[in-house]
């Protein structure tokens, strides 16, 4: 009998210690861990701007200032990043936060160079603005494989050349935005058929 109590006892111990969650021990919270090494990583490209100052280590993700997790997993699913002092390139990094849902960049006028093709990972995507930067070089045609947007907006740049054709095959699309840029070209094509019913489209 008290042999049996001491490996229950033992047992309990060992479950709870095994089966709790890390972050109870670990500094970092609810924050999931890759999305956690991926923010640091952004904040870190972004050269540590005092906008990002919230973002310290060893403290729960999902309490830092411009992002939000969502409630049940616990998981990035929006990054706003809006008016600061803050100099560079929109990180390639953002891309490995799968769960995004909303990506911001918007009035940051030191944000320069191109769109990172890596954001065509974001699969769950449906809001992307990216405006009042000063982002170069063409719109590239891969946003258009990020298929589940419902929100486009790339104005107020400087982007140069046409509008990809390829941006009539969104399904989804409710409004798509690229007026105050440097565009030339015609409309496509094909944005006379397109796909999504209700899109109000607002060229140059
Ligand atoms: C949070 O994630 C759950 C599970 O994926 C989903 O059902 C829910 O809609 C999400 N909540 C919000 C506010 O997006
Ligand atoms: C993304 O933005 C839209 C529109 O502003 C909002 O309805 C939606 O809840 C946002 N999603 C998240 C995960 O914050
Ligand atoms: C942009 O960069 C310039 C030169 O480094 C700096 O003087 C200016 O304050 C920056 N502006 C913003 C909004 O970060
Ligand atoms: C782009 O940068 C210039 C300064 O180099 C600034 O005057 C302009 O406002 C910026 N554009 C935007 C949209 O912020």
């Amino acid at each position: 009998m008290e042999r049996t109590h001491l490996t229950i006892i033992l047992l309990s111990a060992f479950l709870v210690s095994s089966l709790l969650p890390h972050s109870l021990n670990a500094a970092t919270g609810r924050c999931n861990p890759s999305d956690y090494e991926v923010l640091l990583k952004i904040k870190q490209a972004l050269g540590n701007p005092y906008h990002l100052a919230s973002w310290v280590p060893n403290t729960d993700c999902c309490d830092w200032y411009a992002l939000q997790c969502n409630d049940t997993t616990n998981r990035v699913v929006e990054l706003t990043i809006f008016s600061g002092q803050i100099s560079g390139q929109i990180p390639s990094e953002v891309g490995d936060l799968p769960y995004l849902d909303n990506l911001t960049f918007r009035k940051l006028s030191n944000i320069t160079g191109p769109i990172p093709q890596s954001i065509t990972k974001l699969k769950r995507l449906r809001f992307l603005r990216l405006s009042w930067l000063n982002l170069t070089g063409p719109v590239p045609d891969f946003i258009s494989e990020l298929s589940n947007l419902i929100f486009l907006e790339l104005n107020f740049n400087k982007f140069t050349g046409p509008i990809p054709s390829s941006f009539s095959s969104f399904t989804k699309l409710g409004a798509l935005r690229l007026d105050r840029n440097q565009l030339s070209g015609s409309i496509p094509e094909s944005f006379g058929h397109f796909k999504g019913i209700r899109t109000r489209f607002i060229p140059i």
